[in-house]
C-alpha cells in the first residue's frame, strides 16, 4: 500500500478547528483510494511560541524535512503584534519557508460557479476568471540582505533591500512557463521595471527563458498597472509571475476576486523536497475557538497537496469535487452566508463534506 507521512501545523487562531475538518477528510479519502496517511502534529507560530520561545521549533523543521509533505493551518496572532519582528509568528512562516527551499508559490484563483454573487465585481467581469499567480517566495525584499534598523543621534532609519540573482529569477520563471504550458499558454510578468534595477534584471531574464517556451505567449506589466488590470479585467489572465513582495499583494487581491478569501489555496514548492500547503487566508483571531470558520481554503490546500506533493490525482479530484457539491446544494460557512442558503459551522461544513466524498 502507498504510504505517506504527513507534517500537520495547526498553528494559530481558527487552524486547529479548520485542521480538524482536514485532516476527518484526509483519512477518509485515503481510505477510499487506497493508500495511507500517518499524520505527525507540529507546533509552530503564535503556539509554539507560547510553549518554545520560538516561533519555528527546529524539532518542527526537521519533521517538515523528512515528511513528504507539509499541511499548515494558519499563523499569527494579535498577542504578539509587540514582540521584535525575529520572534514573531510570521517569522516561524519565512523561517519554514526559507528552510525547506520553497521558491515557488502557486495561488490558484478559480470561481465556483455557485459563489459567483459572492464577489463585488460584477458576475460578467468575473464568471470566466481561471488564473495562478506564481510568486516567488524565498528571495526578494523579504529576505536580501543588507537590512535592518541603525540609529544616528538625530533619528533613526530603517531598510531592506529588495535583490535578485540571475539564478533565482530562471528557476521561478521556468516554473511559470511549464504551469502555462499545461494551462492556457499565456504568461504575464509584473515587475517595476521602469523605477527599480532589479526588476530591469528580472524582465531582461523572464525574456531570456521565454526563447525555450515559444509556445507561450509572454507579456509583461508594471505592479501598479497589473494591479489595475486584475479588477478591470480579470479575465484576461492565465499565469501571472511575479516576486515575492508583488506577488503577496497581487495575489490578495486576486483573491477577493472570488468573493472570500476563506476559499483559496496555496501550494509552495522547492527543486527536490516536500511541498508545503496551506490556505491563503490567515489565523482570524476574532473567530478563533467559535467553531465558526471556512475550513475550504485548508482542504482545497490539502486537495493541492494529493495532487502535487503525492501525485495522487484521483484523491485530490475527488475532494475538489466534494467542495463543489457541497456548495451547490448549498451549504455556506458564515463568510459565505447568503439568502435561502443552509447556515453551517466548521465542523458541520466537515461533516458535509465527509457525506459527500
Ligand atoms: C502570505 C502572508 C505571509 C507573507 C505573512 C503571514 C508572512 O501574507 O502568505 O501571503 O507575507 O508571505
Ligand atoms: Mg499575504
Amino acid at each position: 500500500m502507498r504510504q505517506y507521512r504527513i507534517a500537520l501545523l495547526p498553528g494559530d487562531g481558527i487552524g486547529p478547528e479548520i485542521t480538524n475538518v482536514s485532516k476527518r477528510l484526509l483519512e477518509n479519502i485515503a481510505k477510499k483510494h487506497s493508500f495511507q496517511l500517518t499524520f505527525e502534529e507540529h507546533l509552530i507560530g503564535g503556539a509554539a511560541i507560547d510553549k518554545t520561545d520560538s516561533p519555528l521549533p527546529l524539532k518542527t523543521l526537521q519533521a517538515c524535512q523528512e515528511s513528504d509533505a507539509v499541511l499548515l493551518a494558519a499563523i499569527g496572532s494579535p498577542r504578539f503584534d509587540d514582540l521584535p519582528r525575529e520572534t514573531r509568528p510570521e517569522t516561524g512562516l519565512l523561517s519554514l519557508r526559507k528552510g525547506l527551499g520553497l521558491f515557488a508559490n502557486l495561488r490558484p484563483i478559480t470561481i465556483f460557479p455557485s459563489l459567483i454573487d459572492a464577489s463585488s465585481l460584477k458576475p460578467d467581469l468575473i464568471k470566466s476568471v481561471d488564473l495562478m499567480v506564481v510568486r516567488e517566495l524565498t528571495g526578494g525584499i523579504y529576505f536580501s540582505k543588507p537590512k535592518g534598523r541603525v540609529k544616528t543621534d538625530s533619528e533613526e532609519r530603517g531598510f531592506n533591500t529588495m535583490s535578485y540573482s540571475t539564478m533565482e529569477i530562471d528557476r521561478i520563471a521556468k516554473v511559470a512557463f511549464e504551469l502555462a504550458l499545461k494551462r492556457k499558454r499565456k504568461l504575464c510578468s509584473v515587475d517595476k521595471a521602469n523605477v527599480l534595477d532589479v526588476s530591469q534584471l528580472w524582465r531582461e531574464r523572464v525574456d531570456s527563458i521565454a526563447k525555450n517556451y515559444s509556445e507561450v505567449d509572454l507579456s509583461h506589466l508594471y505592479v501598479d498597472n497589473a494591479a489595475m488590470q486584475l479588477v478591470k479585467e480579470p479575465c484576461q489572465f492565465d499565469v501571472i509571475l511575479t516576486g515575492n513582495l508583488f506577488g503577496d499583494i497581487l495575489s490578495d487581491e486576486a483573491a477577493m476576486l472570488t468573493g472570500s478569501i476563506g476559499m483559496l489555496p496555496s501550494a509552495s514548492l522547492s527543486s527536490e523536497g516536500p511541498g508545503l500547503f496551506e490556505p491563503v487566508h490567515g489565523s482570524a483571531p476574532d473567530i478563533a475557538g467559535m467553531d465558526k470558520a471556512n475550513p475550504i481554503a485548508m482542504v482545497l490546500s490539502a486537495a493541492m497537496m494529493l495532487r502535487i506533493g503525492l501525485n495522487e490525482e484521483a484523491a485530490a479530484r475527488n475532494l475538489e469535487e466534494s467542495v463543489e457539491r457541497v456548495l451547490a446544494d448549498g451549504y455556506r460557512t458564515l463568510d459565505l452566508m447568503s439568502p435561502g442558503c443552509k447556515a453551517l459551522s466548521c465542523s458541520e461544513m466537515g461533516d458535509q463534506l465527509l457525506l459527500s466524498i
